[in-house]
């Protein structure tokens, strides 16, 4: 597709980013689709991101992504911020509306795809989100506002999954919430439906690494996690082979990426099969990450 005067401009901004696949999924999608637009990714430092927010309206970009570290220093330059992104405090995804920028996060909502797809139902299940960072946020606001049944948050700084559990039950008072450290396993966390690594042990380069065992849960647990480099931690593969049904990280990624795309363009795409015929290209280009 040619590039002209009347394409569009969506971008990425962190730092790093050079081993980002965003670029690859958006151009992906707009090809696929046949819209005239183009993603690029921008290395922008934390004392970058005023000046680049204000080129970003001045050039008339019509939305982007943002990763670490800006998701929540971010939110103090936008116009307005959803619900959602605001009960998590922060945002991945800003959309530019006339000028406006407007902050959403798909972060979480693209973890619900993933489980949509495969058809796991959440409505009273006990869901166990493993961290207290960022990510672990965004999943346990968005399980915390569907109809699960209770939420554990397990942190190795246990201070941390306190704070966070107390923050969701100050927002969302009926929800049952409790809270440990990686240490003191009891029934409760034994017997969770769902297990979600929402910490980066086991990325790439220590992909030996696990939050913790995946032996202690029941066979009937599904396991996931957030972690997509390798694109099977060691935390799922004991678990698989241990006979648990697991979803990887790399589904949540797209999703979110199509999520945002959805929202830029104002549209429905067919998200499922998006997300497979995008997972096939990743592999057959041999796109590194
Ligand atoms: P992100 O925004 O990706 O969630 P973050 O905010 O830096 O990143 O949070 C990282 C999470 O991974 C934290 O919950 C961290 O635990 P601490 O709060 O105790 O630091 C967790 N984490 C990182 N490495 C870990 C490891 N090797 N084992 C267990 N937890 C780990």
């Amino acid at each position: 597709m040619n590039i002209n005067a009347d394409t569009s401009l969506f971008c990425l901004i962190g730092h790093p980013v050079s081993k980002s696949l965003s670029p690859f999924i958006h151009n992906s999608i707009y090809e696929d689709i046949h819209i005239n637009a183009r993603y690029l990714s921008f290395d922008v430092c934390k004392s970058g991101l005023e000046d680049a927010i204000r080129g970003i309206k001045a050039l008339g970009i019509k939305g982007f992504n943002v990763t670490v570290p800006h998701k929540v220093d971010v939110i103090k330059y936008l116009d307005e911020v959803d619900d959602d992104a605001q009960s998590i405090g922060a945002v991945n995804t800003v959309k530019n509306q006339n000028g406006r920028l407007i902050g959403y996060n798909t972060d979480g909502k693209g973890f619900l795809t993933a489980l949509k797809e495969r058809k796991i139902e959440i409505t009273d299940k006990t869901i166990l989100i493993i961290g207290a960072g960022g990510a672990a946020r965004a999943l346990s606001f968005i399980m915390a506002n569907s109809s699960v049944g209770k939420i554990i948050i397990l942190n190795r700084t246990v201070e941390k999954a306190r704070n966070l559990a107390i923050e969701i039950k100050k927002k969302i008072p009926l929800m049952e919430i409790i809270w440990g450290d990686l240490q003191h396993i009891n029934k409760d966390i034994i017997n969770t439906d769902i297990v979600i690594n929402c910490t980066s042990a086991g990325m790439y380069p220590n992909v030996n690494d696990m939050p913790l065992n995946p032996d202690i849960f029941s066979t009937n647990a599904i396991i996931c996690d957030i972690v997509y480099k390798p694109k099977c931690t060691m935390f799922l593969m004991k678990a698989r082979d241990k006979g648990n049904k697991i979803i990887k990280g790399m589904d949540m990624l797209i999703y979110q990426g199509i999520l945002s795309d959805e929202i830029w363009l104002d549209t429905k795409m067919d998200i499922f099969t998006m997300k497979n015929d995008l997972k096939k290209r990743i592999l057959k280009n041999k796109i590194e990450y």
